[in-house]
């Protein structure tokens, strides 16, 4: 953070997403020997809640999800590429669990979502790709009730330390209140809280 400005920092956030190609490729075996989704998911997200995930991609996390939240819950799950959610379903299908997912496409810039009371967002492995760090993060937190929480996680691969400094302290600045942080194999996270 000492050599990176603010201004830096939002010109390298948004700028470059996962080719719809890739998408299989998130959902290889070998990533669930590295990056287990239970373990992570297990640090937020609780039976009955409605979780919102941002960047579902092809459903690597959301398929999980739908356990988790069991029969009370519910998934939302978003992506702003059509052909992830396609991906998603078809990888989903047959796999999930009895908390209802829904998906839900991003466009023209806005999540579109009129939700205000999410127990839970997961936040995996999207914000260095999401456009418009700022109106994004402000829409992200608009979704959580107060005491809702939000996971988030970054690829160390793509975002160096001084640059997922950056974007805890983005979301923190978007009224979030950092809990705790985490590093895994393949990634850095922290669990914010909505005060
Ligand atoms: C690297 S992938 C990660 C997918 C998934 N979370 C995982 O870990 O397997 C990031 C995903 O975020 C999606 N994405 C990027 N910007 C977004 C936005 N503004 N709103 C919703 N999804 C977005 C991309 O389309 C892509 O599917």
């Amino acid at each position: 953070m000492a050599t990176m400005t603010r201004a830096d920092a939002l010109q390298q956030l948004g700028n470059h997403m996962i080719p719809p190609e890739m998408a299989k490729g998130l959902l290889h075996p070998l990533r669930f020997l590295v990056e287990r989704p239970k373990k992570q998911l297990a640090r937020v997200v609780r039976p009955g809640d409605t979780v919102v995930e941002l960047g579902c991609g092809s459903g690597y996390f959301t398929r999980y999800l739908s356990h988790m939240v069991g029969a009370q819950g519910r998934v939302i799950a978003v992506d702003v590429q059509p052909d992830m959610l396609s991906v998603a379903r078809a990888y989903i299908n047959g796999k999930a669990g009895p908390g209802r997912i829904d998906y839900h496409l991003s466009a023209n810039g806005t999540l579109g979502l009129e939700l205000s009371n999410a127990d839970t967002v997961v936040l995996i492995h999207t914000l260095h790709e999401a456009a418009g760090t700022e109106t994004f993060l402000a829409e992200t937190v608009a979704l959580l009730r107060s005491s809702g929480r939000l996971l988030f996680m970054e690829p160390k691969i793509e975002v160096p330390p001084d640059l997922f400094a950056w974007e805890i302290k983005l979301l923190e600045e978007a009224g979030l209140t950092k809990e705790s942080t985490f590093t895994s194999l393949f990634g850095r996270g922290a669990v914010f809280g909505k005060p």
